[in-house]
């Protein structure tokens, strides 16, 4: 790996795995691709090892011409590709960003490398790889005994945020068997930790506990994700660009069922013993059954045997210990928090995802 486009690097993973990427990989250049949408900020690069090794270019990776022009001028030979619109519940409010955004974005990128790594040979192929980073949602939902998903499940998402994901990894298969462009793909379970942004679940219940905000439940609270510590799959990602096969899909996963109401209870029992001089002690006070998220996934899980088996990986951090920590982290940066709750943008989305959904029990 010499010259790397990370796409939306400013967000939460992306911004975590470039990072990891400079702390691990001594002779690699990153060209960052972001638009800076809400989603995007300049502070979460701002700690950088090695800065002078990371490019940030602002803009939109549906451009094909902005993109064709950095494979050009970067000699790029591998992609990671995060850029994408990420939260469910915005694309229940508006589905239009995320087919842009996470179809024809990926066609971009897809169209870009496959002009400059097949037509105009500008790398050798066998030093590229396209790496799509997706999401363990394609799959849709399990019932309560289903087995877990693995690579083999059949698609079958179910919100347009998944949907889209869907489409982009068919996409990004399609131009592996047409055009044999060397593509791999991670299926990742919900990630959580440094940077997340306010809107998904564990970032949103620390920052309403520590300010005494009510903790919206959605349903039943039932609901189950498997939680991944972002920095285990950002070690993910780097283990298949190295050894992984081009053409293959790898799900990633934390191991880690709790269901929803189990998470928040545990973030309030740290935010308890961290904060112990708080008015909202005990801060599980705080929760609030809201209505449910329309056509809410009630359950995911995935099984990690191909990854471990064939890239001997598997997560690092236990659940309690990376919530402690990611606990920390937000009570540590209360700057970058600010910068968040300061935005027109942040309190409109606040009002209107929240604001109909009233009490539920
Ligand atoms: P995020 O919303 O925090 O960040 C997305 C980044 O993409 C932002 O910096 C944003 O500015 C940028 N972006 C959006 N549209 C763009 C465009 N048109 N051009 C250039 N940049 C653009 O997302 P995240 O949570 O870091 O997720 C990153 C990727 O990982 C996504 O593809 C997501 O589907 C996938 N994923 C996320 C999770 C999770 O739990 N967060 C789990 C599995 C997979
Ligand atoms: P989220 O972090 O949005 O991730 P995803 O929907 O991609 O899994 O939500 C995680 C779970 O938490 C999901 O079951 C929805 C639930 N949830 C709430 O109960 N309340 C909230 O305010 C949010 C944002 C999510």
């Amino acid at each position: 790996m010499k010259n790397v486009l990370v796409t939306g690097g400013a967000g939460f993973i992306g911004s975590n795995f470039i990072r990891f990427l400079l702390s691990h990989e001594s002779g690699v250049r990153v060209i960052n691709l972001d638009v800076l949408t809400y989603a995007g900020s300049l502070l979460n690069l701002e700690d950088l090892p090695d800065p002078e090794r990371h490019i940030f270019i602002k803009g939109d990776i549906c451009d094909s011409d902005l993109v064709n022009s950095l494979f050009q001028k970067y000699q790029i030979e591998t992609v990671v590709h995060f850029a994408a619109e990420s939260h469910v519940d915005r694309s229940i409010l508006g589905p239009g960003q995320f087919i842009q955004t996470n179809i024809i974005g990926t066609f971009t990128l897809l169209e870009a490398a496959r002009q400059a790594w097949i037509t105009d040979k500008l790398t050798p192929l066998e030093n590229c790889r396209f790496h799509h980073v997706s999401t363990d949602e394609v799959f849709g939902s399990l019932g309560q005994n289903d087995p877990p998903f693995n690579e083999n499940t059949p698609y079958s998402p179910r919100s347009p945020y998944s949907a889209s994901k869907a489409s982009s990894d068919h996409l990004v298969r399609a131009y592996h068997h047409t055009y044999g462009l060397p593509v791999s793909i991670t299926n990742c379970t919900n990630n959580y930790g440094p940077f997340q942004f306010p809107e998904k679940l564990i970032p949103l219940m620390i920052i309403n506990a520590v300010a005494g905000k009510p903790l919206p439940v959605y349903g039943d609270g039932m609901q189950v994700r498997d939680w991944l510590y972002v920095d285990d799959h950002c070690e993910a990602i780097y283990l298949v660009l190295k050894n992984g096969q081009p053409g293959e899909t790898y799900p990633v996963g934390g191991d880690n069922q709790p269901p929803n109401i189990e998470i928040i209870r545990t973030i309030c029992e740290v935010l308890d013993e961290l904060l112990p001089q708080s008015p909202h002690v005990p801060h599980s006070s705080l929760v609030k059954y809201v209505q449910d998220r329309p056509g809410h996934d009630r359950r995911y899980a995935m099984d990690i045997s191909k990854i471990r088996s064939t890239l001997g990986w598997s997560p690092r951090k236990n659940l309690k210990s990376g919530l402690m920590e990611t606990v920390s982290w937000y009570l540590q940066n209360q700057d970058w928090i600010n910068a968040i709750n300061q935005r027109g943008d942040y309190k409109n989305w606040m009002q209107d995802n929240y604001a109909e959904r009233g009490q539920k029990k």
